[in-house]
C-alpha cells in the first residue's frame, strides 16, 4: 500500500466516523426524550418506587411489647376508625374490603375462612409458627407499614407511624376475643 491509498483509507474512515457523529447530534437536537411523571402502564403487585406509602414509612419498626400495658383499649377504639371502612370489629361481623378482625391476636394470619386473601398473606400465613400467627409483634409490625411486612398485600393502608397508636389499636384489636390473649 501506498501512502496515497493510505491517505484515501484514513480519509474514508474520518469522513465516515465524522458524518455519524453529526447523525447522532442532530437526531439528540431533534427529539428531546423526556421521562414519564408515573408510567402508563401499571402492573398490578409492582408499585412505583415513588410510592408516598412506603416513603413515609418508619426504617426501624420499633416494639410495642413495653407499651401494651399502659396502652389504652377506648382510645384504640377511636383509632380504629381509620380502619372501619375495610374491616368490622364485631364477632361475626360482616367482611368487607377486608376480612372482619374479631379474634385476631394469636390467631392464625388470613384467620377468616371465606375471606379472599391475598396471595402474600396466604404465603405468609403457610409460614406456620410465630411467624404464621397475629403475635403482638407481627402485628405492630404489619400495622406500622402492611406493604413492607408483607410485600404485596391487598392491604392499601399507609400505616400507623406512631408505636403509641399502634399499641391502643393492638389493646383494642386484643379485646376483640371471647378470650384475650395474655399480654406479653
Ligand atoms: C383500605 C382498606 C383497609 C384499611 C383502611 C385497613 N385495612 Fe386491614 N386489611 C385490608 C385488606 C384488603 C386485608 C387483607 C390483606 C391481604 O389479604 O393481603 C387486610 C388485612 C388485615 C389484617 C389481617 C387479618 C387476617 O385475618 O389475617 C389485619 C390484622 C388488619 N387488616 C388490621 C387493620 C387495622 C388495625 C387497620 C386500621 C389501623 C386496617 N387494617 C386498615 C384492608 C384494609
Amino acid at each position: 500500500m501506498n501512502a496515497y491509498e493510505f491517505n484515501k483509507i484514513a480519509g474514508a474512515l474520518l469522513t465516515a466516523l465524522l458524518v455519524t457523529t453529526v447523525i447522532g447530534f442532530m437526531g439528540n437536537a431533534l427529539i428531546h426524550p423526556r421521562k414519564l411523571e408515573k408510567p402508563v402502564v401499571v402492573i398490578e403487585g409492582v408499585e412505583a418506587k415513588a410510592d408516598t406509602q412506603t416513603a413515609a414509612a418508619p426504617a426501624v419498626i420499633e416494639p410495642i411489647a413495653p407499651l401494651l400495658r399502659q396502652a389504652n383499649a377506648e382510645a384504640g377504639k377511636a383509632l380504629f376508625k381509620q380502619c372501619a371502612a375495610c374491616h368490622t370489629p364485631d364477632k361475626g361481623g360482616r367482611n368487607g374490603v377486608g376480612p372482619n378482625l374479631y379474634d385476631t391476636i394469636g390467631n392464625k394470619k388470613a384467620h377468616i375462612p371465606g375471606y379472599a386473601y391475598s396471595n402474600a398473606m396466604q404465603a405468609a400465613a403457610a409460614k406456620g409458627g410465630e411467624d404464621g400467627q397475629w403475635t403482638y409483634e407481627q402485628l405492630n409490625a404489619f400495622l406500622a407499614n402492611p406493604k413492607a411486612v408483607v410485600p404485596g398485600t391487598k392491604m392499601t393502608f399507609a400505616g400507623l407511624r406512631k408505636p403509641e397508636d399502634r399499641a391502643n389499636i393492638v389493646a383494642f384489636l386484643r379485646s376483640l376475643s371471647d378470650q384475650p390473649k395474655p399480654l406479653p
